[in-house]
Order: structure tokens, then C-alpha cells, then sequence
């Protein structure tokens, strides 16, 4: 096969000149160039060494450290050093930190203590980022720029005072009268009606366990979301009027920032921070079958509907861990460059590690860098340049190929930032995005995730097979209509439990049940419950009487059909509503809608597989036992099979074609045993 090459794939590692001695940076950038890197990301949070005191600027070392760099052939990644405002700033404009829902002022001594809303703040970051550009836009080690560091990391809400005025304003924007406002929040509920401007707050201490105005919390979401937005564009805006020639990104993908939004309008592409350990100390607590790193790919698949082509600006290279917390296991051997193909594998075309060296100070001592204190050669620094070695060729085929899938799981802001206070559906999205995702890897399926915005087209939903919205609570009717039209021209949508009982306001309609998809699903909501407390677990029987039985967790929607077009897949097996329709299958047009009436888990997940007859794209030619991950990248000319087993022991492969790995030149066909952690990018 002949294979193109495209853009240069770059490999690199993150660096803080300003942490060692000036005598070491020569040898470390020798050590980079010999492990196979080519880029390195500095100085996002040297505030102080830029402008050691207000209005004073200089550059000197690192004018030294990147012009050391590009003498080593280093392309240098700027970030600017907004995340960490100096000592000197916070103590002169105190009206610049962050302050917590309770009142306290969150002071110097972490990073991330500053709000966006603070005009004084936006004004010295605006300075500090000029300062920087001009001074380095059209140097010719630089390449581009990473804005601030991990925008709504650490703490993504704001309560100073400025973010107080800014909200009000943003609502006044929105909603233009009071009376608008009154009816969006629902304020005639508990006597909340406002008639002045100046009333107007974020949601401050209320009581009852600081519960406010449910309309109002989902507002300030969007209203966090847009500010970081706005922050994060006056440096965006500088940067391309300075350093026209340089990209502009920023990494990390947090809460309450539509980072979609903030993608498509200000940044060349985006990045990620890739730290797949994390899984277990957040996602894996009390699961019988955890995916643990492998759940990464699932977060990696979200980044690449924020940006098909990506960069990892920091890819996990050690164990992790802050001097009180975040604990995380060494990474075995080949254990790290199985984590490296799992990124590139999902679509990264730059990829930096995280760190150069271990820090000797600070919160992160523990969270370990290639390198360790003593700089004496380890395994970790071995395995990166094997990565170096593979990628120097490998990286040329790969970059700018675009993963593939035939199945997209949906999701939205709207409803994600409504969920995390909404305990009727909110806790509900992750588990079924988890479970179907696990479900789609048994069976060797790659999966996209799509996000509704209101700029979703019927193009941008087309690609797809199979469409899953596990539980979108919130659904108007235009995203209802976009929706049939998908299912009209053949497409199958799956929805979940608590579909379609909210407008966009977070209001729930006087419609039955599942409101605006009631029509695309053909059925009602008859009645519902939850399914906790004294409530026994339910199940679900698939098909007839001798029919599969699974788990209907957490919720249970019992449903009644509506219309003849539908067929009533399974139907509940317990409690007073046994034998009543649970799920549901609805012809329409060219395609078909399902109804599940509870929350989803794996078992239910692959009946819904399986009845669909879904199946590996590479089931012709490969057969993969469970523990190893297929993911394809392509273009017109080639296509890219990653293999990716995460367990420590050897796996067992059938491949009936001939192919060849990428990363060796290897010609593999038949039986072939693929190491613990082993990698192949076939084609
Ligand atoms: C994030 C940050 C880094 C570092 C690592 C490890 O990804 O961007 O600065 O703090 O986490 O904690």
C-alpha cells in the first residue's frame, strides 16, 4: 500500500527552565534531540521572571532557554502565564482573586486563585500576553501558543465581586426585561420575582444545604462558560495580531466551558491533557469490571469532537501524585508508550509529555516527570526514545489521518451543566456513557461523541450508523426535529430514560413524556420511579418469556406504545409494572428509535448491539480477544489499524490478512501473540 506522507507528527516533552540550574538546560535539550523530541512547551507559569514588578518587562532567560532550544533544533510552544498572577499582583489588586460560594477569598499560594470577571485582571493579562507576543511573535523558535494553563481546572466557579456585575450584566444581555428573566428562572416559585436589576446575583448561600433556583444555576454555567470564552479571546485576539505566524491552542478540557465554542472560534486547534491513571481515583470506585486507563479513550474521543486532529500537551510519564493526593501507581513497563499510541490512536498529531524532569519542589514532587531527581538514566526515559525511535518514521503516515467510527454517542452542554445539580438525570449521563462505551469494546466497536450545539447539522450526524443520546433530559423541539430528520434517511437513534422532559430554560413541559421525542419514539411514559431506597433492583426481559433478563438500573420509565409502527423489544420483570414495555423500537421513515427505560448498563447496551447487528469494522480480518482496544485512523489513501492491549499479559490475535506494522515493518498475519501493554498500527 502506498502510504502518504502528510504533516510531521511532533513529539516532545513539557520543560521549566526556570526550576534547574542554567548549566543543566544544554544537556537536557542534547537528551530531548537524542529521545526523539521535537517540541517543548515553556513558561505558563513564569509570570514573575516576565514582569518581576508591575510594569516591569524582561526576557533575558528565557530568551536564553528558547534561543538554546532552537540552537538544538527545539521548536518552542509559549504558554502564557495567566494561571499563576504574581504575588505582587494579587497583593496590589486583591479585587483580582477568586472567591468561593461561602465568601472566602482564595488567596496566593496554589495557582488558579484569580477570577475572569476582574477588568483589572483582564487588563494586566491582556498586558503581560502583549509584552510576551511582541517580543516573541516572530521568533523563529517559537511556534506557537498555549492560553493560560487548563482554563477551569482546580475550581471552575466564581463568586468575587466582579463576577457578581458581570453575570448581571450577561443576563441582562440575555433576557433584555425583567419580566423575561422572572419567567425563565421560574421565579413565581417561593415568591423569587425580581424587580431591579440590582437584585440580580450568581447564586449566593441559600438554605437548606445551598440549594438555589435550579433555572438561574443552569444560567450560570452558561454564563461561566461564555466568560472564560471572553477571557480567554483578549489573549487569542493579541496573540494573532502579534504573532500572526504562531498557532494558538490551550489545554484541558473542563467543566463549565463549552470548549467547542471556544475551539471553532479562537484557538487553531485543541489540546489535552492526558493522564489516564485518573480513571481509576475517579471513575472505577466500586465496579466489578473497571476499564481503568482504558476509559481513557472514551475522554480522548471527547476531545476529538472538540478537534479531530489534537495535541496531548501533557502525556503522563511517571507515576502520579501531589504531595497530599492524587496517589497514582508507576506506569509498568510499556505501559507509557501503550498510553502514548492510545492518544495518538484517537486522533493526537503533537504529543508532550509531562514532565522533562521530576520537580524537587512544590505541590508536585510527586507527580513524576520522564527524568527523576537524580537525572540518572531510567526506564522511563528508555521507553520515551523507543516511542522516539518509532514515531520518527511511524508519526510521517499517521498525522493528519482522522479516526474513524460508525457509532457516536451524543451528548450537550446544556444538559451536562443542568445534571450537575439535577439529581433526577444528572448522575445517569456518565454511568451510560461509561457502559456503553464498555459495552461497543467488548465487541470491538470504535465509537465517536458528538455534541449537540445549536450549530449541529444534518451533515455533522449523517456519518454515523447509529446515534446513542443516553438521557437528554433537556431537548427542544429543533434539536427533536434535526434528530428525525437523521432517523428519516436511515439513521437508528437509541435515547435512555428521562428523555425529553425539559426545555431549554429547565423548565419541564406540560407534554407527556418524552416530550419533544414523543413522536420519534412513538411511545409515552405511562409512569416512573426511581429505582433506590426501599425499591428492590429491577430487570428488564428481552424478547419473549425465555428472553435475556438484564438489570434496570437506577430509573425505570414504563412505557405504552403509540403508535403501530412500534415493537416492543423488551418489557420490564419485576415490581407492580412486570410485564408492562420497557424497551421499545420505533420504524420511522428509512431508520428506527429506541426507547430504554431505565439507565443503561453493558448487559442492556450489547442486546441493543446485537439486535442491531453491529460489529467490529475490522471483523472480516481480525479477531481480538477482550482486553485489547481497535481503533482506526484513515485517509483516502490509507488506513491505520491500532491495536492496543491493556493488560499485563500477552494477548492472543487472529489476523487473515497479510499486514504489516507501521511502527517495525513487521509483516504479521495469522496467530500473533501481542505483549502485555503491546502496541500495532497495522495496515
Ligand atoms: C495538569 C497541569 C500541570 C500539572 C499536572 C499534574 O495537567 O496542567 O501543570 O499540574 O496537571 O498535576
Amino acid at each position: 500500500m502506498n502510504i502518504p506522507a502528510t504533516t510531521e507528527f511532533e513529539l516532545g516533552v513539557c520543560y521549566y527552565p526556570e526550576h534547574w540550574p542554567e548549566e543543566l538546560w544544554a544537556d537536557d535539550y542534547r537528551r530531548m534531540v537524542e529521545t526523539g523530541f521535537t517540541i517543548i512547551r515553556i513558561a505558563e507559569f513564569a509570570w514573575s521572571f516576565f514582569e518581576p514588578e508591575e510594569g516591569v518587562f524582561q526576557f533575558d532567560l528565557f530568551d536564553r532557554a528558547i534561543g538554546l532550544a532552537h540552537s538544538y533544533g527545539l521548536k518552542v510552544i509559549l504558554g502564557t502565564p495567566t494561571a499563576t498572577p504574581p504575588a505582587w499582583l494579587t497583593e496590589r489588586y486583591p479585587e483580582v482573586l477568586n472567591v468561593t460560594y461561602d465568601g472566602v477569598t482564595l488567596q496566593h499560594g496554589m495557582r488558579r486563585h484569580y477570577n475572569y470577571s476582574s477588568p483589572k485582571y483582564r487588563e494586566l493579562c491582556a498586558r503581560i500576553t502583549a509584552q510576551l507576543a511582541q517580543h516573541y511573535g516572530t521568533h523563529p523558535g517559537v511556534v506557537g501558543w498555549q492560553i493560560d494553563n487548563e482554563l477551569n481546572c482546580e475550581i471552575n466557579v466564581f463568586y468575587s465581586e466582579s463576577d457578581h456585575l458581570a453575570f448581571r450584566e450577561w443576563v441582562q444581555a440575555k433576557y433584555g426585561t425583567l419580566e423575561k428573566l422572572n419567567e425563565a428562572w421560574g421565579t413565581v416559585f417561593w415568591n423569587q420575582t425580581y424587580n431591579s436589576w440590582s437584585q440580580v446575583f450568581l447564586p449566593r448561600p441559600t438554605p437548606s444545604f445551598n440549594q438555589p433556583n435550579p433555572h438561574q444555576a443552569l444560567d450560570e454555567k452558561r454564563f461561566i462558560s461564555d466568560n472564560t470564552i471572553s477571557f480567554a479571546r483578549i489573549q487569542a485576539d493579541i496573540i494573532r495580531r502579534l504573532a500572526p505566524s504562531q498557532w494558538v491552542t490551550t489545554n484541558g478540557l473542563f467543566g463549565h466551558l463549552d470548549s467547542h465554542e471556544l475551539t471553532d472560534e479562537h484557538l487553531d486547534f485543541f489540546s489535552y491533557d492526558s493522564y489516564p491513571q485518573f480513571s481509576s481515583i475517579y471513575y472505577d470506585a466500586g465496579e466489578a469490571d473497571p476499564l481503568q486507563d482504558r476509559n481513557w479513550s472514551l475522554s480522548l474521543s471527547v476531545v476529538r469532537s472538540v478537534s479531530p486532529n489534537f495535541c496531548i500537551m501533557e502525556q503522563q510519564s511517571g507515576p502520579g501524585g501531589w504531595v497530599n493526593r492524587m496517589d497514582m501507581p508507576s506506569p509498568k513497563p510499556g505501559q507509557m508508550r501503550l498510553w502514548t499510541y492510545q492518544s495518538i490512536a484517537h486522533g493526537a498529531d503533537k504529543l508532550l509529555y509531562f514532565r522533562w524532569r521530576t520537580a524537587t519542589v512544590g505541590n508536585e514532587i510527586y507527580w513524576h516527570g520522564l527524568n527523576d531527581y537524580h537525572n540518572q538514566p531510567n526506564r522511563r526515559v528508555r521507553e520515551a526514545a523507543r516511542i522516539g525511535r518509532e514515531l520518527a518514521e511511524a508519526g510521517k503516515h499517521i498525522a493528519g489521518t482522522r479516526s474513524q467510527a460508525d457509532i457516536a454517542i451524543l451528548r450537550d452542554y446544556d444538559n451536562e451543566w443542568d445534571g450537575e445539580y439535577d439529581v433526577w438525570y444528572g448522575p445517569f449521563m456518565w454511568q451510560s456513557n461509561k457502559e456503553w462505551f464498555k459495552a461497543l469494546q467488548k465487541r470491538h466497536i470504535p465509537n465517536d461523541v458528538i455534541y449537540m450545539r445549536s450549530k449541529t447539522t444534518l451533515e455533522d450526524l449523517i456519518p454515523y450508523q447509529v446515534l446513542v443520546y443516553p438521557h437528554p433530559a433537556i431537548l427542544s423541539d429543533e434539536t427533536a426535529s434535526l434528530l428525525d430528520q437523521y432517523v428519516q434517511q436511515g439513521g437508528k437513534l437509541i435515547f435512555g430514560c428521562r428523555t425529553g422532559y425539559k426545555d431549554t430554560r429547565g423548565h419541564c413541559y406540560m407534554r407527556p413524556f418524552p416530550g419533544a421525542a414523543k413522536d420519534l419514539c412513538g411511545i409515552t411514559v405511562e409512569e416512573f420511579t426511581m429505582v433506590k431506597g426501599t425499591r428492590l433492583p429491577t430487570s428488564i426481559r428481552w424478547g419473549n418469556a425465555s428472553g435475556t433478563l438484564t438489570g434496570a438500573d437506577a430509573f425505570n420509565d414504563v412505557l405504552q406504545v403509540e403508535a403501530a409502527t412500534v415493537e416492543v423489544m423488551g418489557t420490564y420483570a419485576s415490581d407492580y409494572y412486570a410485564g408492562k414495555p420497557a424497551v421499545t423500537r420505533n420504524r420511522r421513515g428509512k431508520g428506527e428509535v429506541w426507547y430504554y427505560g431505565a439507565v443503561f448498563n453493558a448487559e442492556a447496551a450489547l442486546q441493543i448491539i446485537d439486535s442491531l447487528s453491529l460489529e467490529s469494522p475490522a471483523a472480516d480480518w481480525l479477531e481480538l480477544p477482550g482486553e485489547v482496544e481497535l481503533q482506526i485512523r484513515k485517509n483516502e489513501n490509507a488506513s491505520y489499524a491500532f491495536l492496543l492491549n491493556y493488560s499485563e499479559e500477552p494477548a492472543a490475535l487472529q489476523i487473515r490478512h497479510r499486514k504489516t506494522d507501521l511502527l517495525t515493518g513487521e509483516a504479521i498475519s495469522g496467530s500473533y501473540s501481542l505483549e502485555g501493554f503491546g502496541v500495532l498500527v497495522l495496515y
